[in-house]
């Protein structure tokens, strides 16, 4: 079984950039099923999530390749309207290609969304927004067959129950193309949303507010393909700069979107760190003896503090010294990382949906297992912090997200490698 082993303990200290968003090139690469040419996505990370998207997009009848760091895409040979149950099932975030399908078809067959087990994740806010777009949905055997009612999709105001990212996603997908005007009421307004509303105005589209709680759509006849960089990861930013943080080290952090990441850099700098600002770059220097933040670390959606990185930053608040508390309020089963930090010897009780972590200086060298993307990445952040040998299984998981995790921290000088 493939593994990284860590050998840590070591202070990392250098310069790096960071791989383009998976959250946001997800629902862009879907929203190329809505033009009918050529798109080509710079800074499109290569990921096992991205991989699968392009079989995806294969299956339906679209040509996908790689040039350098850009995802080229065709969607003009779209002809199938069927999702197998197998690809549904590698990802979440295959569920939002459905807007795309019904707003290109008119219909779609889909499966469940698989991905991260870290909650239920539903996806009844998706399926209620589509309905009132003019979509009939019949649900059998976990498979949804799905009609447009008519020839095309027409526009509805939408209120979301929940600021759901994929929710979101999928209704701006959906609206694009349809007849007359959408709103979405309560919407996310992750970076990630604004990206694909960047996106697809590049491509024709008439979206005002993405990023904000209230979009406004006007539906318009067709999108024309287009060239786009999709931006830089606000997660794995914040993954490395709690990895060097767990070290001792330092970094300068290069082409990151530093207002991304408004509710993480005034945490590391309560436990200790100094954080400076230059342009789009961010100077991070930890020190030996960090300490816990002094407020609870409470995940909202945005602008509040990530739930991806919350499973991150417990690595890290295993290493300072003091009680750090958590509090999980997004997805009710994101502890899951919980016992294999423990295997290394943290101190964390957990309570539902709150989880208390006493810091310690030492850890100790262990096998682990990834149980999920950012729970895979927390095992990374703290071995780093780990003097002796730790070996992380599972990374299925870990690639799903990060571009070779391994690669990026030991070019700040870690002991790490895959094998
Ligand atoms: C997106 O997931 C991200 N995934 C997640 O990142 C991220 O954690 C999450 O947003 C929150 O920021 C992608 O973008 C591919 P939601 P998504 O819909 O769209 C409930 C990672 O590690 N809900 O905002 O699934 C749901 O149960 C992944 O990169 C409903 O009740 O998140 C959850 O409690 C993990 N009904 C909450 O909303 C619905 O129809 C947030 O879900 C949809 C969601």
């Amino acid at each position: 079984m493939e593994k990284i082993v860590v050998n840590g303990g070591k202070r990392l200290q250098g310069e790096c950039s960071v791989q383009g968003s998976k959250n946001a090139s997800l629902p862009i690469i879907g929203a190329t099923m809505l033009t009918s040419g050529e798109n080509v996505l710079h800074m499109c990370p290569k990921l096992r999530d991205t991989t699968t998207a392009c079989e995806i997009l294969q299956l339906l009848g679209c040509k996908t390749n790689w040039q350098d760091d850009a995802l080229i895409i065709n969607s003009r040979g779209l002809c199938n309207n069927e999702i197998s149950k197998n690809l549904m099932n590698q990802m979440r975030s295959s569920i939002i290609f459905l807007g795309a399908i019904l707003a290109r078809c008119g219909e779609a067959k889909v499966y469940f969304p698989g991905g991260c087990d870290i909650g239920s994740r539903p996806i009844d806010l998706h399926i209620d927004a589509l309905k009132k777009m003019g979509v009939s949905v019949n649900e059998c055997g976990g498979q949804l067959d799905c009609k447009v009612d008519g020839d095309r999709m027409h526009g509805a105001e939408i209120f979301l129950s929940f600021p759901s990212v994929g929710a979101t996603e999928n209704i701006l997908l959906a609206a694009v193309t349809a007849e007359g005007k959408t709103i979405i009421n309560n919407a996310a307004v992750e970076p990630e949303i604004k990206d694909l509303c960047n996106y697809l105005n590049k491509c024709g589209a008439k979206v005002v507010g993405g990023g904000t709680q209230v979009i406004r759509i006007e539906g318009v006849d067709r999108l024309t393909p287009c060239e786009y960089t999709i931006m830089p990861d606000r997660i794995v930013a914040a993954t490395l700069l709690c990895g060097v943080a767990a070290t001792g080290g330092e970094v300068l952090l290069k082409s990151v979107n530093v207002s991304n990441l408004s509710s993480v850099l005034p945490v590391l700098s309560d436990m200790g760190c100094r954080i400076r600002i230059f342009g789009k770059s961010i100077f991070l220097k930890s020190k030996d003896f960090l300490v816990a933040p002094k407020q609870p670390i409470r995940t909202m959606p945005y602008p509040g503090f990530p739930t991806d990185l919350q499973p991150i930053m417990m690595a890290l608040s295993c290493v300072v010294g003091g009680t750090t508390i958590f509090v999980e309020t997004i997805f009710e089963n994101r502890f899951r990382h919980v016992p294999e930090l423990k295997r290394l010897g943290a101190s964390i009780r957990v309570e539902g949906r709150v989880a208390v972590v006493e810091g310690c200086r030492e850890l100790r060298g262990a096998c682990v297992y990834g149980t999920d993307l950012r729970g895979g990445a927390s095992l990374i952040v703290a071995a780093l912090a780990t003097a002796g040998r730790t070996e992380i299984f599972k990374l299925c998981y870990v690639d799903r997200g990060y571009e070779k995790i391994e690669d990026q921290f030991s070019k700040l000088g870690a002991y790490i490698f895959r094998l």
